[in-house]
């Protein structure tokens, strides 16, 4: 479906001196342009034309890099300073969810140019069910940045789950050593992300850290991690459960799984999440908070029948204008047709364009924006967005792809 309001048309100026010439130029244009609504959007709106600009590896799976088995898991975030944080799963002996795992990590102080050979930070040595990831959010005040993982998320040779936190204070080059933070919030299992959390742009709690995930396929249900000091202390914000709640679900039920969050102009905040049993539709669960995930409530819960999915982790995230961008395998059944779509509406509805950076097999994808003073070169908004790909399987290897949102070079 097509998008009601379009972007305005570009502006034209006339080069004219006069001040009369210039008053009946407008008064013309006036009469001759179609009335849009769309002359009161924000004026980069206008410029918006996303065009692929870059697209390369980060990761290859089948034991290239350190003897990973299968690199899964993207997570791609920008820093205050507007360096690029990539994150991947490094599987170690499987493809496998459980297993033993490195969290891999490469670095772009360049705008994606060039990236740092792959660094882990952090191992879980050999145990049955390790680290999955997670979530990557920053405080643009302090320039530290939190990365989230949990531990035994599928009670497979454990007992007890738990939420672990690793924060860098020089932006990403060294991390520290993992906090469980399980001892503050309990051992619920919370699968973080996958994704990137947000900072507040806007009041209501203005500044504040957001950090969604998930629960187990019995006990599921998005919920979301708050921290109002900066990251220094963490709880528990709103919930939305699956229904029935502690039960195994069967197919159609309401089970609401990975998601993203992000924040529109008038300060709520959009958590897009997966929907594990296709309820409703084979789209995306889309849960609305207006107190900054102090809560959550299923009256705040709709579905986007636009955004088809194949039950898959997506990519979301706003600009400071307020566009929205989102990615993921478009397609009802299967993970196939990674696909970028934009909307000038809040998200209420997709500009009838689409960026298709893969049409064969593609899986989890995150995204993350560089604008304003953390662009390299014309200073031009940049998304980027990290994504699993391949021509037989999608956990083949993970892209990346620079996509500039005004089109330039
Ligand atoms: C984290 O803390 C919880 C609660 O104290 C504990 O049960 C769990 O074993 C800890 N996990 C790790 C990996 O130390
Ligand atoms: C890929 O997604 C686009 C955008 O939704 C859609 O138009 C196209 O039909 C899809 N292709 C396949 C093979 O599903
Ligand atoms: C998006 O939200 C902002 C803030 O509430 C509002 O000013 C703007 O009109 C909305 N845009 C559209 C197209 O609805």
């Amino acid at each position: 479906m097509e998008e009601a309001k379009g972007p305005a048309p570009r502006e034209t100026r006339s080069p004219g001196s006069c001040r009369v010439r210039g008053f009946w130029v407008s008064l013309v244009s006036l009469l001759l342009l179609p009335q849009l609504d769309g002359s009161r959007m924000p004026y980069d709106f206008s410029l918006v034309q996303p065009l692929v600009t870059l697209e390369q590896l980060l990761w290859v799976s089948g034991k290239q890099t350190g003897n990973v088995d299968t690199f899964r898991i993207p997570l791609i975030s920008a820093t205050p300073r507007g360096t690029l944080l990539a994150f991947a799963e490094a599987r170690k002996m499987s493809s496998s969810d459980k297993g033993a795992k490195f969290i891999a990590m490469r670095r772009s102080t360049d705008g994606g140019a060039t990236w740092s050979p792959t660094s882990f930070i952090v191992d879980d040595g050999d145990v049955p069910d390790g680290l999955n990831l997670g979530a990557v959010v920053g405080d643009v005040e302090t320039g530290t940045m939190f990365l989230f993982y949990s531990l035994c998320a599928h009670y497979d040779g454990c007992s007890v789950a738990s939420t672990m936190l690793v924060w860098s204070k020089d932006d990403g080059i060294t991390w520290s050593p993992p906090r469980n933070l399980s001892v503050d919030i309990g051992t619920e299992m919370f699968a973080p992300g996958p994704g990137s959390g947000i900072q507040k742009r806007h009041e209501p709690y203005k500044g504040r850290l957001i950090v969604c995930g998930h629960g187990t396929l019995e006990r599921d249900g998005v919920s979301c991690l708050l921290s109002d000091d900066k990251g220094a202390s963490w709880r528990y914000g709103g919930r939305i459960s699956g229904i029935p709640y502690g039960e195994l679900k069967k197919p159609n039920d309401f089970s609401p799984d990975e998601c993203q969050p992000y924040e529109l102009p008038d300060g709520s905040v959009v958590i897009n999440t997966r929907n594990q049993n296709n309820y409703h539709c084979h789209c995306r669960i889309i849960l609305r908070s207006y107190d900054a995930c102090e809560t959550l409530k299923l009256q705040d819960v709709t579905f986007d029948k636009q955004l088809i999915d194949p039950v898959v982790a997506a990519g979301a995230a706003t600009t400071s204008s307020g566009l929205v961008f989102f990615s993921n395998p478009a397609h009802p059944e299967d993970r196939v047709n990674l696909t970028i779509r934009w909307s000038f509406s809040n998200g209420t509805s997709w500009w009838k364009d689409t960026i298709q950076l893969w049409p064969g097999p593609s899986g989890y994808s995150s995204l993350t924006v560089l604008e304003g003073a953390q662009t390299w070169g014309d200073g031009t908004p940049q998304i980027y967005v990290l994504y699993e790909k391949g021509r037989n399987y999608y956990f083949e290897s993970i892209s990346l792809a620079k996509i500039s949102v005004y089109g330039t070079l």
